[in-house]
């Protein structure tokens, strides 16, 4: 990133997707920052976006715009005046959808497209886009015992073999926001967070929350003792604006902190809040997975310990009513 930015200019920033689980804990850091921001949202005057108003300093500095990603005209509205964007909104949808092409593929690939147009022709410094580790683990041909790091893709092929439609609509649309950066020079730096818990500010249940709240809330007779790999959303965030603010940052940055089999996830837990609806027994499951933050950590990212994600998790869980 240029380093003669005008200090004020690059203080406009827009988050696309701004009412969701992630975003909403980007624009909080956002604000508390002095940053001025605009959020894309899908409908202006919505209540599931009424959490964002009563963020600190979101009175002065934060706009809300309408805007769908398969509308290219309302991201150029949004994105008009700033210097920076964080590329955040994609469909995360909870379980498998009829129509992923039209539901999942198009509003990630074409809509990542779309705001990296518009970020070209409003002459944005950097793009911080948002990825997944869905895009870099998802290959059944990388040897097990081998650390993936941030040259590692998700096996196209082998997410469509399994229909594992949002690995591959994150996969695909990062590989093209790299060919389009290759094209036309924009400098992107990509986030590939882990699954992500932590306090949620929005009204709505994200899928990453509803997998937490299912383990807390269910009573599963049986589950699979899967690895889970955790990050806290605020420790995304900070990677987000690290991202952003470190001219040294460049290429992709696994996001991750916590790597822990469901068993002893639910133990822990357990040991937090004994009284919830556990799940009864676990059965054992092949999954070894290793995934490194060295990259973002020698950036200068450093993360919270996963008892304070989950506590505060479930303390903001029960604020909103959802453990009730
Ligand atoms: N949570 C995780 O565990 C996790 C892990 C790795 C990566 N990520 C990535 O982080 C990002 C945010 O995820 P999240 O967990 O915060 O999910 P979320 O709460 O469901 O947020 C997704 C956001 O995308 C917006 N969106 C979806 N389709 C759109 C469209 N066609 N036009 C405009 N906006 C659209 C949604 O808008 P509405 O509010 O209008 O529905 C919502 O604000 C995603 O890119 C996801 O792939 C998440």
């Amino acid at each position: 990133m240029a380093s003669t930015v005008v200090e004020k200019a690059r203080k406009v920033v827009c988050v696309t997707g701004a009412g969701g689980f992630v975003a909403s804990s980007l624009i909080k850091l956002l604000l508390s920052n002095d940053y001025i921001v605009h959020g894309t949202v899908r409908q202006l005057n919505d209540a599931k976006y009424a959490h964002l108003n009563k963020l600190d300093k979101a009175s002065e500095n934060l706009k809300l715009f309408k805007a769908d990603l398969l509308d290219y005209g309302s991201l150029v509205s949004a994105i008009h005046g700033c210097s920076g964007v964080f590329h955040v909104a994609s469909p995360v949808p909870p379980a498998s959808v009829p129509n992923p092409e039209v539901e999942l593929i198009e509003p990630a690939v074409n809509g990542t497209l779309n705001v990296l147009k518009a970020c070209v022709e409003a002459k944005i410094e950097r793009v911080i886009y948002v990825s997944s580790s869905a895009a870099v683990a998802l290959n059944p041909n990388w040897p097990k015992d081998q650390v993936m790091d941030e040259t590692c893709w998700s096996d196209k092929d082998y997410c469509k073999r399994t229909e594992n439609w949002y690995c591959l609509s994150k996969t695909l649309a990062e590989s093209e926001a790299w060919e389009f950066s290759k094209k036309t020079g924009l400098d992107v730096v990509a986030i590939c967070p882990t699954l992500v818990l932590g306090p949620i500010l929005q009204s709505n249940v994200n899928s990453s929350t509803l997998v937490l709240l299912k383990l807390l809330k269910e009573g599963y007779d049986s589950i699979e003792n899967r690895l889970r790999v955790i990050v806290d959303v605020r420790d995304v965030a900070d990677a987000i604006l690290m991202g952003y603010e470190k001219p040294e940052a460049e290429g992709r940055y696994i996001c991750t902190s916590h790597l822990i089999k469901a068993k002893d996830l639910v133990d822990k837990l357990k040991s937090l809040y004994p009284n919830y609806n556990y799940p009864k027994k676990f059965t054992e499951v092949e999954n070894d997975l290793k995934l490194s933050s060295e990259k973002l950590q020698k950036l200068g990212w450093s993360s919270r310990p996963l008892n304070e994600t989950l506590t505060d998790s479930i303390e903001s869980y029960r604020a909103a009513g959802l453990l009730d």
